[in-house]
This record gives C-alpha cells, structure tokens and sequence, in this order.
C-alpha cells in the first residue's frame, strides 16, 4: 500500500468542492477518531491558516508523513506543510511535554507555529489528579488520563496558568498562587486521593524549562484569525466531537470542551463559517465509558474492529464498534451545524452482505426526543431500532476515483445517509492514503 502525503494533484478537486468558500471546520460527528486527521491535512492543502480550537493531547489525529502513520495529539495537522499558518488557539489546553515533541516533529518543515498566550498549560499534577480520580471511582468515565479535566476547571475556575504566564519565574508563581494558594489547594487534592505531588518549587523550576521554547510562539491568535478573516483561507481543526461535547454530549461520560463549532465562537467570537465538515465513519467506534445503543459484540465486533484497526490512536485501548447510527448523527448535525459529511472508512465495512442501521431509539413506546441524547442515564433506557440494507461484502474500493464506480450498495448507502441527514456526503474515505478519497457533489 502506498502512504502518502497529500497531493497537490487532488487541489483542484478540494477547489472545486469550496468554491467561493473561505472559512470551513472540521469537526467529528461521532464519538471520536472518525478520520479528521486525514481530511484536515488534506483540506490544509487549500487553507492558509490551519487553527486547533479545542481540547488538548486527549486527542490522536493520524496523518502520513514521508510515507509513515504520524498521531498528533496537539498541534494542527498541517504542520509538515510548507508556509501553512498553525494556530493552538486559546481553548486549548496545553502539555509542554508534548508540545515540545510535536514542535521538533515540525522542525524544519516550514510551517509557522503559533501558540495562543491565554491557552491553559496541563499541568503535571492534573495528570494525576485525573487518574487518581479514575482510580478511585467506582463508575470510570475511562478518560484518556491526560489531565483534561482537571486543566479545564482550572481554565473555568480563572486560576489556570496560561501559556504566557511561562516567561517569568514571578509570574508562573503568581499564577500558582491565584485564589490564594491554588498549587497548594490542588495538592491537597492529589493527597486526599492518595497521590503524591512535585513541590511548588520544583514545578516552577520544571516550567521555567519551557520559557525559551514557547517565547517566540505565543501570540494573540484571536487577532491572527479575525485580522485574516474573508481575505485567508482559514480552516479551523475540532478534537474529540459532538456526542463528547462537554455540553451536547453523552454526559458525564464526554470530554470537557467544546468540540463543535460553539467551541470557535466562544474562543473566536462571532465569524462566518462557510462549511462545516463534520467527519463520521461508516460506522461508529466508542472508547472510553458511556452508552453506546448501536454497539455490536462478539465475533462481529472482533471482526470490524481488527479489519479497521479500531485501537485508540492516543491511549491504544481497543475501541468499541458498532453499526451506523444515524439517530445519534442527526442529533450531531443538528446541534452542531454540519453542513457536510465526510463518510470514512467505507473500505472496512465490506464484511458483511447485510448491515444494520440504527434510525431511531425507542424511549418505552415513544421514540426518543432528539434533543434528550444529551444525558447517558437517558440514553442508557433507550433501545435502538435498526434496518437491514443492502453491503458490499468483499468489495475492493482501492484506486477508485469516481462516486459512480464505487458498488451499488455503498452508493446507495451514501444516498441513503445523505437523505436521512439532510446533508450532503460530499467527501468519502476509502482507505488511509489520502488518495483513497472521493469527492462527491
Ligand atoms: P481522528 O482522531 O478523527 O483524527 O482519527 P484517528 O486518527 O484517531 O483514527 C482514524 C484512523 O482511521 C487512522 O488510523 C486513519 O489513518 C484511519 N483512516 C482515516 N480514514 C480512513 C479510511 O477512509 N479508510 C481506512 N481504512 N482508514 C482510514
Ligand atoms: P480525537 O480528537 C476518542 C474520550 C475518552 C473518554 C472521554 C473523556 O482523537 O477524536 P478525556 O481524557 O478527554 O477527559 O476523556 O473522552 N476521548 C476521545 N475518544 N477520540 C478522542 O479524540 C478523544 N478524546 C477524548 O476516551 O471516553
Ligand atoms: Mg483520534
């Protein structure tokens, strides 16, 4: 198999498809890991600013580089692109650890790297608190145990330590010391869950490590993206998605940002976005805990998941699969103002003859309000209800271009999400390459 970067050969194509278009996001529609790496290194062939606007490491954004699988967990996927701008905007939370990783992935690439100063650091305590907590709870929420949670209270508490608060001794102290003694009150914490916490002093002098490296990076990134707005091509990267969505997700067991467009306007303000992109795959995958009504188990699951690869891209654990669900999606595109699908791995679905759809949950004998999805306990009283259509069992999509040549059945599939969605499949992923995509409409 042939890996490759993306080509420009293909910018004609992503041309055609945003004609007129000058701001677009990619967001996931499901429950993560749907394929945005790919469409956005892809996409970022056409944009000049490439903008991560939410979570932190938790994510896992696989792209192709030099012919290799790259994971970035933090900074934009176009990052191995000559003269692309690529913004971590202010919702972000931020690991120096990985940062600086990723930083020396970039090194030499040519991509410009800019780091918002409001962003919140992850602190390493975080980290611990986060699986401490884990440890200790008796209903896990199986969190990536990157310190994401505990990152954002800080940020909604107001005493976060914030990417500038890095180039001084004085200041990353001050910051330690908001409301009072805030690094203390948080070791209190770790201790009370048994955790045993680096010393005030010994973090600051692990911080002020990172001063030299994030000094030149930092920026108003708000200004950068509102500054290029209607005369650059911006592209703005989501994290995680919509059924994780710390507000519209499957609460409690989501992440704790905004990964929908919401997430660009609280950090952005107020802008048009052309295109909303929102990435699903052809069928749903899960990690971590929470209600998932159209999972599958047993030989079928073993099957799907070894055929897709379906272990996490940040964490390794294996994934749980399941079929379609395009009640939950709705749900996605409706609340998230996607205005376009992006169907990945349609290559992986080709197991069976006959596949199962999931278009509605019953709730008792009514179906299930839409706009309740947003709670597991809810979900979890829910009961899908599937349809049987039409696969293309054993089918080879390698090489092909056209939407025409893709069999019958995924055709009419496509078709079929498409009407029930009321968006449009624009884009469908028929394998890892970048060339394995197909542009339609
Ligand atoms: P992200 O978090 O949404 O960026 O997705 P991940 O990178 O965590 O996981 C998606 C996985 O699917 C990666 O290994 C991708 O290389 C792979 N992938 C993306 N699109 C396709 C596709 O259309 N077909 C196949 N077979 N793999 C794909
Ligand atoms: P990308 O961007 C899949 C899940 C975790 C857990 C929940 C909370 O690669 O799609 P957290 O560590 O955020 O507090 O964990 O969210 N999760 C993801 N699942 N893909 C991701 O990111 C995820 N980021 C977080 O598994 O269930
Ligand atoms: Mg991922």
């Amino acid at each position: 198999m042939q890996l490759s970067k993306p080509t420009t050969s293909l910018l004609p194509r992503i041309e055609k498809m945003l004609t007129g278009d000058r701001t677009i996001a990619v967001v996931g529609a499901q429950f993560g890991d749907e394929g945005k790496g790919k469409i956005v290194e892809l996409l970022a062939l056409w944009a000049d600013i490439i903008v991560r606007f939410n979570g932190g490491n938790n994510a896992g954004h696989t792209i192709y580089v030099d012919n290799k699988p790259e994971v970035l967990h933090l900074l934009p996927c176009a990052i191995f692109q000559r003269g692309k701008i690529c913004v971590v905007g202010q919702g972000v939370v931020v690991d120096l650890e990985v940062l600086k990783k990723e930083l020396g992935l970039a090194k030499g690439r040519g991509s410009i790297i800019r780091i918002d100063r409001r962003a919140p650091v992850i602190l390493p305590i975080y980290k611990q608190i986060d699986g401490l907590r884990e440890a200790a709870n008796s209903k896990k929420l199986g969190t990536t145990g990157r310190g994401i949670g505990p990152a954002y209270e800080a940020h909604a508490s107001r005493y976060a330590l914030r990417m500038g608060d890095l180039t001084s001794a004085s200041r990353i102290r001050e910051a330690l010391n908001r409301g009072g003694n805030y690094y203390a009150q948080l070791c209190a914490a770790a201790k009370s869950l048994g955790g045993t916490p680096q010393t005030e002093d010994d973090l600051v002098k692990e911080l002020l490590g990172y001063s030299r490296m994030v000094k030149n990076l930092l920026y108003d990134t708000v200004e950068i993206v509102r500054k290029a707005l209607g005369t650059k091509k911006i592209m703005f990267e989501g994290a995680q998605a919509a059924l994780l969505d710390v507000n519209q997700g499957t609460t409690p067991f989501v992440t704790s940002s905004s990964c929908t467009i919401a997430g660009i306007y609280s950090t952005f303000g107020q802008l048009p976005i052309d295109r909303v992109f929102g990435v699903a795959k052809a069928y749903v995958t899960r990690v971590g805990e929470g209600p998932f009504p159209s999972k599958i188990v047993g030989e079928m699951a073993h099957a799907l998941r070894e055929a897709g690869n379906e272990y996490g891209s940040t964490t390794k654990r294996p994934r749980d699969v399941g079929w379609m669900d395009l009640f939950a999606l709705r749900y996605a595109v409706q609340m998230g103002g996607i205005t376009d699908i992006c169907l990945t791995k349609a290559d992986v679905l080709n197991l069976w003859s006959q596949l199962q759809v999931c278009t509605k949950y019953m709730h008792g004998k009514n179906v299930a309000k839409e706009h309740r999805l947003m709670t597991a306990e809810y979900v979890k009283e829910c009961t899908p209800v599937f349809e049987e259509v039409e696969g293309w069992h054993g089918a080879n999509l390698t090489g092909i271009k056209l939407f025409g040549d893709l069999p019958p059945a995924l055709q009419q599939y496509i078709r079929d999400i498409a009407a029930f969605l009321g968006v449009p499949v624009s884009m469908i992923g028929i394998g890892p390459c970048h060339d394995d995509i197909i542009f339609h409409g």
